[in-house]
């Protein structure tokens, strides 16, 4: 199966993580792993050049077709404000790269990265703290997930929630709310989102919200 990462970073904890994809054991496996940056001069982007690749595993930039799998990874999460101090441009900003970024792609099986921050009914594990531009956009993104995966018999599509992981955005999120860090590690978030991604049906998760450990979760 080729697999293709959809605006990956790479220097700072990533929640996919091309250097994890792209050796053991995922690199024995035979994958073709494509990392997407959007600043390919950066050294953390040439530093891919560097990975070590298991036997049968191939790290690229083009020459892929079809893809079977598409992750919509590229999220923003810029401030935490109460419904009453959002600003209109916050919200456009957060709908334009979490959700029209994600709208605008459709492959095979494809997973977008969701958050508990939008849940609506899980009132209880929604965190209970402003969050009216980043929280209202993964609502939104939710809706699409859905529909995406019922308009097209072919096509497998879920939100993939990767739980509060210890990433950039993952670990300000926890600062800004008194935290040390995010409280999930970054190796258990790829690695079950790994095994939720490869193993993916459309009866198991097609239009479900999906936690990183395969849980089908409540809305
Ligand atoms: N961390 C968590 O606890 C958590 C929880 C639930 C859901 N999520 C979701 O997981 C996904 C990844 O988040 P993360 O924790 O890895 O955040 P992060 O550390 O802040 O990384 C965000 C990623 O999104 C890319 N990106 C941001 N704006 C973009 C734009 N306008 N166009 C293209 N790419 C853009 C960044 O690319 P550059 O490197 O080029 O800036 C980076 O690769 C997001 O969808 C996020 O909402 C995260």
């Amino acid at each position: 199966m080729d697999i293709i990462i959809v605006n990956v970073q790479v220097d700072v904890l990533p929640l996919v993580n091309p250097a994890a994809l792209a050796t053991d054991p995922l690199g024995a496996r035979g994958q073709t792993v494509i990392a997407a940056v959007r600043e390919p001069g950066h050294s953390t982007s040439r530093a891919l050049a560097d990975l070590t690749q298991g036997p049968g595993s191939t790290l690229i930039t083009h020459g892929i077709d079809p893809l079977d799998l598409v992750v919509a990874n590229a999220g923003i999460s810029k401030q935490w404000p109460s419904v009453r101090e959002v600003k209109r441009a916050d919200i456009q900003e957060h709908v334009d790269v979490n959700v029209l970024g994600v709208v605008s792609l459709a492959k095979p099986i494809f997973a977008s990265v969701g958050s508990s921050a939008g849940s609506l009914g899980r009132v209880l594990q929604q965190p209970p703290v402003p969050n009216a531009s980043y929280g209202a956009s993964k609502s939104m993104l939710n809706w699409y997930g859905v529909r995406i995966n019922a308009e097209d018999e072919w096509l497998t599509a879920f939100i993939l929630d990767p739980g509060w992981v210890q990433t950039d955005m993952g670990n300000r999120g926890a600062r800004a709310w008194g935290m040390v860090e995010a409280p999930v590690q970054l190796d258990g978030s790829t690695d079950g989102m790994f095994k939720v991604l490869t193993t993916a049906t459309k009866e198991a998760f097609g239009g479900r919200l999906v936690l990183y450990t395969g849980e089908i979760r409540e809305w």
